[in-house]
């Protein structure tokens, strides 16, 4: 069997961002940015990191700035040109350059399941990525090319994953797996259940909001109905996969933020911050001066 790469990546973003509100009502919550650079420019930069060459993103009703983001921009550009403010030009020039962008509409928010189907078309017959851009994952190398990594090593689908605290597991998909017999990163599946109670959890490896996924699921998908919330999970379509194909667990290194939510937004913010090469150091003397 031929050895397959990652070129594609999915991210769903036609959600309302009902969490952010009223800062969503009118901007989508993809474009929120972490110090100088939204969401969602996180998240197609982690798919490029991983050799990702074509970016699907699905998108809904009020969210064209998404699309204006990563396309080119004469009049700024020429803008700055003008004031001789290149390095700025050549900023906003490599956005629309990072990679290959289509976009697809999801019509109705009917679930995760069913907005990765509206890429059905655009991904065809191979293995792809899906990055929820509400995850933010401070890695290095990123988190998707951990887990690009792992893939050449099983050629089966991928779910990043990590240990959560308690109750919090029911905020989840939930993978009941067992240890990888050599890879200490990977487990196997042998179950998954989307937002567990507590009590009913089979373990506390929550799946994050990275996945790299065989196309049989779009089938599966489509066989669907709806699940937890109501909604089409792609959690159900992955159980159900399990009949046909392997699927892993892989316990990526680095750090998450749920940056869906403000306290997870907040505190991303403050580790990008630190980071920044300018305003970073300035930033670091400024909150060691606050008490607390
Ligand atoms: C989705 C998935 C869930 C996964 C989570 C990761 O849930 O359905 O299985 O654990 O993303 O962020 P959501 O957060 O959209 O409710």
């Amino acid at each position: 069997m031929t050895q397959q790469t990652i070129r594609k990546a999915v991210i769903p973003a036609a959600g309302f961002g009902t969490r952010f509100l009223p800062a969503t009502k009118a901007t989508p919550k993809e474009m929120l940015p972490l110090v100088d650079k939204p969401l969602i420019q996180y998240g197609v930069e982690e798919a490029v990191a991983a050799g990702c060459t074509d970016i699907i993103i699905v998108t809904g009703r009020g969210k064209t700035t998404m699309e204006d983001h990563f396309d080119r921009s004469p009049e700024l550009e020429a803008a700055l040109s003008t004031r001789g403010k290149d390095q700025l030009l050549e900023l906003v020039r490599s956005i629309a350059t990072l990679a290959h962008i289509s976009y697809v509409r999801q019509p109705e928010a009917l679930g995760l399941g069913h907005a990765v189907l509206m890429a059905k078309q655009l991904v065809g017959n191979e293995p792809f990525a899906v990055i929820l851009p509400d995850d933010i994952v401070d890695a290095q190398p990123g988190c998707l090319a951990q887990m690009a990594g792992a893939f050449a090593e099983t050629q089966a689908t991928i779910l990043g994953t990590e240990v959560v605290e308690g109750a919090a597991i029911s905020l989840y998909g939930c993978l009941d797996c067992a240890p990888h017999p050599t890879n200490p990163r990977l487990m196997s599946v042998s179950n998954l259940v989307e937002k567990p109670r507590p009590q009913e959890a089979p373990s506390q490896n929550a799946i994050i909001g990275r996945y790299i996924l065989t196309p049989r699921i779009f089938e599966l998908i489509e066989q669907l109905t709806p699940g937890a919330g109501g909604e089409l999970q792609l959690t159900d379509a992955l159980r159900a996969l399990l009949r046909y194909e392997k699927v892993y667990g892989y316990q990526y290194v680095g750090q998450r933020y749920d940056a869906g939510d403000k306290l997870g937004f907040l505190k991303a913010t403050v580790d990008f911050a630190l980071q920044h090469d300018a305003v970073g150091p300035a930033f670091r003397n400024w909150l060691r001066t606050q008490q607390f």
